[in-house]
């Protein structure tokens, strides 16, 4: 779309990009030489601390801020890229590796830099196969080339990078969950603190970061923080590049400025919904995020405007629901996802997103009564907060806001399913279903 920016996505048009030539004859890997061969590394890490740039995975921190808390000394440090993406509606790392690998890469070398790294590892989900096989050859072309490996580009760097599969569990693209999956073990989430920056894999100090995040790495190393921090707003600076699914007209991937009102995202690059539809409700930053009303789309679409609107921006993924679509299937649906997902470490997720499955069908099926509605939204307040990682809110957050905001629907759903069902209305019915009532 010609009202799209392009910062992060800049090169994606150019056939061939993946190949390492095309790459260098763009400019690519200038960053990394200038990073490697003409700044010391607390001075990358200051441009990228001065950037503002923060975190485009999940929960926006400053990547410079968390590069900073990585110990100095001789222990063997790690870098991690989070490419597992498995938030329902995200689907924007998927572009960026297909497209540009060695953008990532690029920034995976000068973040290690930044963090004293000399082992790094781009751990992809399991179901990225395609992009997994692109990755490989990329990487193999920059070993050859010399930007990975001994003695990077003559300079006293050694730098190594995994490309590491995941075996399709969303749970392990939580960092500390992704840390055990790496070492081999079973993607459970840790205890933090400790945090892992300072034990992270194998118990030593690990900077991870998304995708996105690394890839506008080389881009702030070679424009220069004041640059990045020239878009966006001063709290929230740069680009985002959303994912738009859901009942829109034009679904995809839109890089934006961050900071410009998410309607002109849903409207201008998306087309808005169907004709004749309007828009019930739409998820700002995945389906883990609180759900938001068509008026909250005037809001600025950056970390604040969308804290400051309840919700949050999350992955940046924007999942559009229209009136033709009953709140309680969506409710539903994104409460079986995160019950599928649930590790089962802890009782309040594993419990509560049963659960919250059981009351939804009985709501869906008429089966409940407005009391239940009430029983369920106590249940997600009961959940969030109250886990080891945030996979428990996840599904509390969302559902909870479409309890909050959708009440009168839930009633109606469940008045409406008992006509169909030919069965008398919640007010008298349960008196005279017994049974019913008490299943
Ligand atoms: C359940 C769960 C799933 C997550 N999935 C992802 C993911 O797929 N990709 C990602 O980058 N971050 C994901 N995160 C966030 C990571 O834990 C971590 O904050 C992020 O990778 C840090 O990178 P960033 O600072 O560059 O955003 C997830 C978090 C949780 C709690
Ligand atoms: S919140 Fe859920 S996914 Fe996270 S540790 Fe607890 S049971 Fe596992």
């Amino acid at each position: 779309m010609p009202d799209q920016m392009r910062v992060v996505t800049h090169l994606i048009e150019e056939p061939g990009l993946h190949d390492i030539e095309t790459y260098e004859r763009l400019g690519g890997y200038e960053a990394v030489r200038k990073a490697l061969l003409e700044m010391e590394p607390a001075e990358v890490l200051h441009e990228i601390e001065e950037s503002g740039l923060r975190g485009r995975g999940g929960a926006g921190f400053s990547m410079g801020k968390k590069a900073s808390f990585i110990p100095q000394g001789s222990m063997d440090k790690f870098l991690c890229c989070n490419a597992d993406e498995s938030e329902p509606g995200a689907f924007k790392d998927r572009l960026l590796m297909q497209k540009n690998p060695h953008q990532l890469i690029e920034g995976v070398i000068i973040g290690a830099v930044a963090a004293g790294a000399t082992k790094t590892f781009i751990y992809i989900r399991g179901e990225y196969a395609l992009q997994a096989e692109i990755l490989d050859a990329a990487i193999a072309q920059a070993y050859e080339r010399g930007y990975l490996g001994r003695r990077i580009l003559g300079s006293s760097y050694d730098i190594d990078l995994v490309l590491h599969r995941g075996a399709g569990a969303y749970i392990c693209g939580e960092e500390s969950a992704l840390l055990d999956s790496l070492e081999g073990k079973r993607g459970n989430p840790r205890l933090k603190p400790p945090f892992p920056a300072n034990q992270g894999l194998y118990q030593g100090p690990t900077l991870i970061n998304n995708v996105e995040t690394l890839s506008n790495v080389p881009l702030v190393i070679k424009n220069g923080a004041e640059w990045f921090r020239s878009m966006g707003t001063e709290k929230s600076p740069g680009t985002k590049v959303v994912s738009v699914s859901g009942n829109v007209q034009r679904p995809g991937n839109y890089e934006v400025e961050l900071g410009i009102p998410a309607r002109e995202i849903v409207y201008g690059l998306a087309g808005g919904p169907l004709p004749g539809r309007t828009i019930k409700c739409w998820f700002p930053g995945g389906s883990s995020a609180p759900v938001l009303l068509e008026e909250d789309l005037d809001r600025p679409y950056d970390f604040e405007g969308m804290a400051d609107a309840g919700s949050m921006l999350g992955s940046g993924s924007i999942i559009v629901v229209d009136d033709s679509v009953p709140i309680v299937s969506v409710a539903l649906r994104v409460a079986e996802f995160y019950r599928h997902e649930s590790c089962g470490k802890c009782v309040p997720c594993r419990e509560g997103t049963n659960w919250t499955v059981k009351m939804l069908e009985r709501v869906d099926s008429g089966d409940a009564t407005p009391m239940d509605i009430e029983i369920a939204a106590q249940v997600q307040q009961n959940i969030i907060g109250n886990c080891l990682c945030v996979l428990g809110d996840s599904m509390a957050m969302p559902v909870g806001s479409m309890i909050e905001k959708f009440r009168d629907e839930f009633e109606r759903h469940i008045e409406e399913a008992r006509t169909r069902a030919g069965r008398m209305s919640v007010e008298a019915g349960f008196a005279a279903e017994p049974h019913d009532a008490a299943a």
